[in-house]
């Protein structure tokens, strides 16, 4: 008896998320899981002619701040109708609990909600079993949150054999409760105050467990090179993998040093460390205007985001000056008669909230760690929804596929395809994802290769991109025909047993 299916899509190029060529087969699915690649016999409720369409593994987010937008937004649209099928969130230090200090940390992404409460990763992650978002959720506990809780808002220092333990503790919650990892963000506050000492003795909490330690690293500037040592010191000392977040170096004078970190991966990985990173495809950065100036990124001379101008850095978001949006703080030097450190410090005071655009990177160096084969992709959006967020938000996934792939030629189609999801999965140990296979999770994407590319820009950031046509999640139908189905299928993703080292092929 010919079997029955859910879904039948026919004729798809299928990228598998292996990087191996793509190959044409139809595709089937029955409840949550993928049932047939090649030529499945019968018949589905619902059939997709994808001929001329490329059919992928949704794509995997590593590097997203999507932890209170996950509840807050649950249709999250900003990331399912560009294709992408689970985040990881918890990024640069900000986790999702305990719950009072990540709200505190959060409120820049969120600066005019009330954001929802839940107990611990455990609470967290149940909410979203019972509330679903649209997409799936991994967690990453943060650093910067378990610190504050632990040693509380302005411990400029060590933290005392009680105050470590007390942070194990709440790391420990976390990965029971099935966290994939840890982040630092350690430009941050009160992240950056943690010597190296300290996240090895955090990250060795893991080594049984084999998450990741996920690092925004001390300085992606003039100390580039230290600060990828110190990544790869820790997650050798821990015994953890480790994934170097947003890969680059930032501001002109430091141009160029992404040569010298990706050789220092590449030695780190010839040990048998298993080092990568995440990148997002643009040359400007994002982040919240007190942490550039906290490092005198304006500074002349040398910051520690690396020699800004205030040129480079424009308003995104701010929760009491809409009006501000847009404008670059050489533009408030110049009105207010200041040095663009000090413009920057009379912006904050009215509006500590205040998130940027810096403009940051060189093309050349965006293409280097691209192509590289220890890159996979991050959005590293910011989501806040008010404002002028980073375009990234909505568009990285659709910019590697068009602009990077396709158009400029960095690599195949099938490389960058698994740079966003067999590798992502991989590394984070998301078990049955990543992967077009038969008895895989349903999380799938049918886009045009032919005309798939982000619309959003620095001025007009809220589109999605063109060109992405379906989106399965766990089986169900999110985005038909380029627009959200209102479909919430999304489900916690819980860190899978142990898992063996990853090479990367
Ligand atoms: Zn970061
Ligand atoms: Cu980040």
């Amino acid at each position: 008896m010919a079997a029955r299916y859910d879904v039948i899509i026919r004729g798809a190029r299928v990228i598998d998320g292996s990087g191996a060529p793509a190959f044409e087969a139809d595709v089937a699915t029955k409840g949550d899981r993928v049932e047939a690649v090649g030529a499945p016999e019968g018949d589905a409720d619902f059939e997709i002619d994808a001929q001329g369409l490329a059919l992928a593994p949704g794509f995997i987010d590593v590097h997203t701040h999507d932890d209170f937008a996950a509840v807050l937004h649950p249709d999250m649209g900003f990331k399912l109708e560009g294709g992408v099928t689970t985040c990881v969130v918890g990024n640069c230090g900000m986790g999702a609990a305990p719950h009072r200090e990540a709200s505190l940390l959060a409120r820049a992404f969120h600066p005019n909600q009330t954001l929802p409460e839940w107990d611990g990763y455990a609470g967290y992650l149940d909410r979203l079993n019972l509330h679903p978002a649209s997409v799936n959720i991994a967690a990453l506990v943060g650093h910067g949150t378990i610190r504050l809780a632990g040693m509380g808002g302005n411990a400029k220092r060590e933290p005392s054999s009680a105050e470590l333990q007390s942070m194990k503790d709440l790391l420990g919650e976390g990965l029971h409760a099935g966290a994939v990892g840890l982040s630092t963000g350690l430009i941050y506050e009160p992240g950056r105050y943690a010597q190296t000492d300290e996240i090895v003795e955090l990250a060795a909490e893991m080594r049984d467990a084999r998450a990741v330690y996920a690092t925004h690293m001390r300085d992606e500037g003039a100390h580039l090179v230290d600060s990828v040592a110190e990544a790869i010191e820790i997650g050798e000392r821990a015994g953890v993998p480790v994934q170097i977040s947003h890969h680059k170096a930032s501001g002109r004078a430091n141009w160029g040093k992404v040569a010298d970190s990706l050789a220092l991966i590449e030695k780190a990985r010839d040990r048998g460390v298993d080092v990568s990173a995440d990148q997002y495809p643009y040359t400007a950065g994002s982040t919240i205007l007190s942490a550039i100036l906290r490092n005198d990124g304006l500074r002349a001379g040398e910051g520690g985001i690396g020699s800004l101008s205030g040129d480079d850095v424009v308003i995104a978001s701010t929760a009491s000056h809409p009006e501000w949006e847009g404008r670059s703080i050489a533009d408030f030097a110049e009105e207010w008669g200041l040095e663009a450190q000090e413009a920057g410090d009379r912006v904050l005071a009215q509006e500590p909230l205040a998130s940027v655009v810096i403009h940051s990177m060189s093309e050349d160096d965006v293409l280097r760690v691209m192509a590289h084969e220890t890159t996979m992709i991050g959005s590293d959006g910011i989501p806040t929804l008010e404002g002028r967020p980073h375009p990234r938000l909505y568009g990285s996934f659709a910019r590697v596929l068009g602009h990077y792939a396709r158009d400029a030629g960095v690599f195949p189609l099938e490389q960058a395809v698994h740079r966003m999801t067999g590798m992502s999965a991989t590394k984070f140990g998301l078990a049955d994802r990543g992967f077009v296979r038969e008895g895989h999770f349903a999380d799938l994407v049918v886009f045009d290769p032919n005309t798939i590319a982000d619309v959003g820009t620095y001025e007009d950031p809220h589109h999605a991109p063109r060109g992405i046509h379906q989106v399965f999640v766990n089986g169900a139908h999110a985005v038909g025909d380029g627009v959200h189905t209102g479909a919430r299928s999304g489900r916690p993703l819980r860190r899978s047993t142990p898992r063996a080292p990853s090479p990367i092929d």
